[in-house]
């Protein structure tokens, strides 16, 4: 299948490691160009190079997402450089375990300018371009929203916010046939993961324990799985796809806990 994605231009947040490298990847494999907007230079460089290598067009913009005045100057940087955007990925977030018991004012605000406002923000400032390409809006999203983890209030918040705001903008944008979805992450295993379970007490009785609790082959999700379901939901493929929050999580959040 041809998503026709040729030298489409994609902003990927977040986009030098883990699910947003995999994401800008499969992008470019697809023939677009990957705009990997994301606060390590030396690691974005790395992925730019990694893409390139296999033919691939990528460019990398270093901005702390956090900053507002960043978000304004990498997608101006995009414009600058490209022209247009033709579509946009909100990727970039942690999971920051900014609890009910353990967490204060400052830090609940600080979690959620890591993985919500800038979602916001990006949006925003990418829009007018949107509007002239019919672009189309990918956030990435986490099961916490609906399941909850315990301990972990911001990121949980953010993830509902991110869940809502597909929805409401897919409302607002459905004048200018700008699509958008999420696609809802579970168990992807990805250097964030790697370190949050390496901070519990035996992450390796840990890590097969949540393995076998993942309904689709007791495994954890690929971050190719992932990207997959990104670049179709990016491309024109699914022209009719809109206001979907899409579980790539094999079966984790919906199906029988029964299930052995
Ligand atoms: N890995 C999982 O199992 C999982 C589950 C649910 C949701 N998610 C979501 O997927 C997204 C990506 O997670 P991941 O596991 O690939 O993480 P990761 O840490 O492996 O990669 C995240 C990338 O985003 C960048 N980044 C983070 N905050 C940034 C900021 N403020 N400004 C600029 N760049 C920033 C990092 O430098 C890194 O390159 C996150 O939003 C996370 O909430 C992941």
């Amino acid at each position: 299948m041809n998503l026709q994605l040729q030298n489409k231009v994609i902003i990927i947040t977040g986009g030098a490691r883990g699910i947003g490298k995999g994401i800008a990847i499969a992008l470019a494999k697809e023939g677009a160009i990957a705009v990997i907007v994301s606060r390590t230079k030396t690691e974005s460089l790395k992925t730019v190079g990694e893409i390139e290598a296999f033919g691939g067009k990528a460019f990398q913009v270093e901005a702390d997402l956090t900053n507002p005045q960043a978000c304004e100057m990498a997608v101006k940087a995009v414009i600058d450089k490209f022209g247009c955007i033709d579509g946009l990925v909100n990727n970039a977030g942690e999971n920051d375990g900014v609890g009910l018991q353990n967490g204060n004012y400052e830090k609940f605000m600080s979690s959620l300018h890591k993985n919500l406002v800038h979602y916001y923000l990006m949006a925003n400032l990418a829009l007018p371009e949107l509007i002239k390409s019919n672009g189309s809006i990918l956030n990435i999203s986490s099961k916490t929203a609906e399941t909850g983890q315990g301990g972990t209030s911001a990121y949980a918040a953010a993830n509902g916010g991110r869940n809502a705001l597909t929805r409401e903008w897919a409302v607002e944008l459905l004048p200018y046939q700008i699509r958008v979805n999420a696609i809802i992450v579970a168990e992807c295993w990805t250097p964030l993961y790697e370190r949050w379970i390496n901070s519990i007490p035996n992450p390796e009785e840990k890590l097969k324990e949540i393995n076998n609790k993942i309904p689709l082959g007791k495994r954890m999700t690929a971050v190719e799985e992932i990207a997959n379901m990104a670049a179709f939901l990016l491309s024109p493929i699914s022209s009719h796809t809109t206001g979907q929050l899409i579980y790539v999580d094999g079966g984790y959040v919906h199906l029988d806990r029964a299930i052995s």
